[in-house]
This record gives C-alpha cells, sequence and structure tokens, in this order.
C-alpha cells in the first residue's frame, strides 16, 4: 500500500504536458472487437482502468500489447464473450464491451455492475437500448446475458444524457441492419472521438456532438489506427492546481475547446487563462473569488471537475454554492476537505462553502478517483504536511499525476504506508 505526503505551499510554476484520456481510451480499446485484424492506438495513458480494460480484452482471446502509449490490438482469436465480474467490479466501464461483442458476435455476457462510490449507476439505458435493437437481454446469476442473431437499427430515445451508454449503442448500432437514431445522446468529446475513428474504420454516423447521432450499419468494419484525445479532465485538475497554489502553468498538449466550461469558471472566480492552440496558460495572484455552479452533461461543466473545483472554493473569498446533477452521491472528499478546516455544509445534491483563508495539512482518505485529485488540490496549498491513503484511486485515471506536479515545483512524493501493527 503506497501513500501520496504533500509538503503544501508552493506556488507552482512551469509547464507540463496532459495525457491521453482514459474517458476515450476505453470506449476505443473496446471498439476493437468489431473489427478483425490489427488494431493500433496511440497516446493511451497509462493508468490501471486501461489495464483492466486491455485485460479484459485478453480474457475474450484478443492479442494485446501495451506499451510507452501505444496499444497493438489484434482480435483474429476472440472465443469468449463474457466480462467476469472480478473485472467488472473495479471497472464499471467494462460494461462497454457488451456493445461490441452483440453486435460482431451475436452473444455477450457480463457482469451486471453494482452500485458505486459516487451512485446507483445503472445501466437500465444500455439494456433497453439493446433490447429495442432486437436483442434478448436476460439477468442470470448476477450477469447480463444478451443475444441476436444481428442487430436492427431503429430510433432510441434515450431517458436521460449517458456517456457510456451512448457509445455502447453507438458501437452496437455500427454493424446493425438499418438505420439507428439515438435521441437525447451524450455530446461529450470523447463520444465524439469514437464516432471518428468508427467512421475511418468504415462505419457511417453522423451527427455525433450533436443531441441526435445517426447510424447506418454495415456489414463489417476496418481495423483502427487512432490517437486518444488528449484529457480535458486532467487538463481542469491542473488549471485547478495551477489557481489554488496561485501558481503560473502552461497546461499543454490539450484541445482547450473542450474545456469551455471549466475555463469560464475559472475565469469568474479570477484566474487569467490564456488560451493558444494547444495550450493554456493559468495564472491566479489571490484567493479565488467564491463561483457557483451544477455539474451538467458536456458542454455544460462537468461532474468529473466537480470535487477538484470545490477544493478550489473552499478557499475562495466568499460562500458559493456547488450542485452536483449528475451523481447522488459524489460528494465523498467533502468529509475529508473539512478534516483540512473547509467549511462545507451539505444539502441532498448541493454543498455550500463557505471560504476559509487557509487549510491545514491532515491525514486523508481517497474514496474514488476525482475525489482523491481533489484532496491532492488541497495538499498542495495547505499549511503542514498532508497524508492522503488509498491512492489507488488516483492511479485508476491520473498518469503519473505527482511526477507531473514535482515538475511544477510541488512537493509530493509516494512513500510506502506501514500496516498498523494490531494493538495488544
Ligand atoms: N444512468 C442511468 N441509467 C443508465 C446509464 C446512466 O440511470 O443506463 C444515470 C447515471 O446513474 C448517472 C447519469 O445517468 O446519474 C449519467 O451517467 P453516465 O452513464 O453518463 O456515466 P458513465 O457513462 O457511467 C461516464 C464517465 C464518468 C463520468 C460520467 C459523466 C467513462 C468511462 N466514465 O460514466 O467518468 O463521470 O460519464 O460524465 O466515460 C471518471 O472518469 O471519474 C468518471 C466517473
Amino acid at each position: 500500500m503506497q501513500k501520496i505526503v504533500i509538503d503544501g505551499g508552493v506556488s507552482l510554476k512551469g509547464e507540463v504536458n496532459v495525457s491521453g484520456a482514459k474517458n476515450s481510451a476505453l470506449p476505443l480499446l473496446m471498439a476493437t472487437i468489431l473489427s478483425e485484424g490489427e488494431n493500433v492506438l496511440n497516446n493511451v495513458p497509462n493508468v490501471v482502468d486501461v489495464r483492466t480494460t486491455c485485460k479484459l480484452l485478453e480474457g475474450l482471446g484478443a492479442h494485446v500489447e501495451f506499451s510507452k502509449g501505444k496499444a497493438r490490438i489484434a482480435n483474429e482469436d476472440i472465443s469468449c464473450y463474457e466480462a467476469p465480474y472480478e473485472l467488472v467490479k473495479t471497472m464499471r466501464a467494462s460494461v462497454l464491451c457488451l456493445g461490441p461483442l452483440l453486435a460482431r458476435y451475436g452473444k455477450a455476457r457480463v457482469s451486471l455492475p453494482g452500485g458505486c462510490a459516487i451512485g446507483a449507476r445503472p445501466i437500465d439505458q444500455h439494456l433497453k437500448g439493446l433490447e429495442k435493437m432486437g436483442a434478448k437481454v436476460n439477468l442470470s446469476h448476477g450477469y447480463v446475458e444478451a443475444s441476436a442473431r444481428r442487430l436492427r437499427g431503429t430510433v432510441l430515445l434515450m431517458d436521460m444524457v449517458t456517456v457510456t451508454g451512448t457509445e455502447n449503442l453507438m458501437m452496437a448500432a455500427t454493424l446493425a441492419k438499418g438505420i439507428t437514431e439515438i435521441k437525447n445522446a451524450a455530446r461529450e468529446p470523447e463520444v465524439v472521438q469514437l464516432a471518428r475513428v468508427l467512421n475511418r474504420m468504415g462505419a457511417k454516423i453522423s451527427g455525433a456532438g450533436s443531441n441526435c447521432i445517426s447510424i447506418q450499419g454495415v456489414d463489417d468494419l476496418r481495423p483502427m489506427d487512432a490517437t486518444v484525445v488528449p484529457d480535458r479532465i486532467e487538463a481542469g485538475t491542473l488549471m485547478c492546481a495551477a489557481c489554488i497554489t496561485r501558481g503560473d502553468v502552461w497546461i499543454q498538449k490539450i484541445i482547450p475547446a473542450h474545456l469551455v466550461a471549466v475555463t469560464a469558471k475559472l475565469r469568474e472566480a479570477g484566474a487569467t487563462v490564456d488560451e493558444q492552440q494547444d495550450r493554456v496558460r493559468v495564472r491566479m495572484k489571490s484567493r479565488p473569488a467564491a463561483v457557483d455552479l451544477s455539474t451538467q452533461p458536456y458542454p455544460g461543466f462537468p461532474t468529473d471537475m466537480q470535487a477538484q473545483f470545490m477544493a478550489l472554493m473552499s478557499m475562495a473569498k466568499g460562500t458559493s454554492i456547488i450542485r452536483e446533477r449528475i451523481f447522488e452521491n459524489r460528494f465523498m472528499h467533502v468529509q475529508e476537505l473539512k478534516r483540512m478546516g473547509a467549511k462545507i455544509k451539505l444539502d441532498g445534491g448541493q454543498a455550500t462553502i463557505s471560504g476559509v483563508s487557509e487549510l491545514m495539512g491532515a491525514p486523508l482518505m481517497a474514496t474514488d478517483l476525482r475525489a482523491s485529485a481533489s484532496l491532492v488540490l488541497a495538499g498542495l496549498v495547505a499549511k503542514g504536511r498532508t497524508e492522503i491513503h488509498r491512492v489507488y484511486h488516483l492511479d485508476r485515471g491520473y498518469q503519473r499525476l505527482g511526477k507531473k506536479l514535482r515538475g511544477l515545483g510541488a512537493r509530493i512524493r509516494r512513500v510506502s504506508a506501514q500496516v498498523p501493527k494490531t494493538i495488544k
């Protein structure tokens, strides 16, 4: 077990490069199931969720090589159609193999994900959509079992905007007979990237990026040679790191247009953000102004940035209100931030944060990926030492965040956490 140790109080300065997006790499890796031959994916972040996905593909029979940001996946030998409980319980996005397996092989068996730290997160929309496309879907012993001779195109009206739901159904529809329309579709850049890559593989998808995606099914797809888009959430996290430490940082290898909502809120809070083609310079000179926000599907403010922004607001001048509208329980960081001296009141899906002038270092427990990132941000500015335990949550989605922050001057390191001896 490792822990992160941060000695706070350094203003970050310098340049940092952002890695490829976990939430783009995962569906792209799953999309390789749709083709036969060797797929190549570049700019793949070396994070635990990516390695779990590679394991899942290997379990299906694929040959996977992953090194130095490049993944090669050959799927000729797929002979198993199952995502087992052991993998799904560690990564809900495993469910993204359902659509591709069903479309290409006519069958799939995927463990039903349980609840998770940030909310119930059902997959009813994925299943309802596949059933509407003609699949038989059964629940048996905790697994979803789906089969179909060939899926058929239809109109799918999603009850809510779901990112992986849209991705799963879009992938399924690429090999279906006829036209599928996904209405109330997710518009996230990762959905657009997936559609672009699928089109390069021979799919016929239009409308990705709007709330109505149309997919004309084809008989087969070619392998992909694609590059994962930059991680807008890692970029946003680093932007908040620059602001909370009152630093001056160039955040590079990004697509600034994907960060419009985050940039707008940081500017409202008093940051100077200069945008160039593939990088932004973020500066903040004094305590942030208090800013209210509600999380929303893209292009609104991302739920994946809510915890990090709350860390920033905990030091704001004044009171801010943050409403979480996507996940009902995504406030696990609040109790830990309060242990550092933050003043936060929770009322259902709403947090009221009365800014303080100083946070204090403390021993903390990471609870989920983005909550961990918010504790790192708070630790960077806190007075004294912060120790964050259960850092494996951070490793699921950030590639070497500590090293990147160290490169900007932060005093952050990883050490082995002593397992306490039982007291007799
Ligand atoms: N929902 C349903 N039924 C469904 C699907 C979703 O009720 O069938 C609900 C969810 O419970 C939630 C809302 O719809 O309340 C939106 O969930 P969504 O399906 O969009 O989430 P997801 O696809 O499971 C992806 C990201 C998350 C990110 C959300 C929202 C990936 C692999 N994961 O999850 O990323 O928070 O979209 O933007 O793309 C993270 O990276 O830390 C992370 C959690």
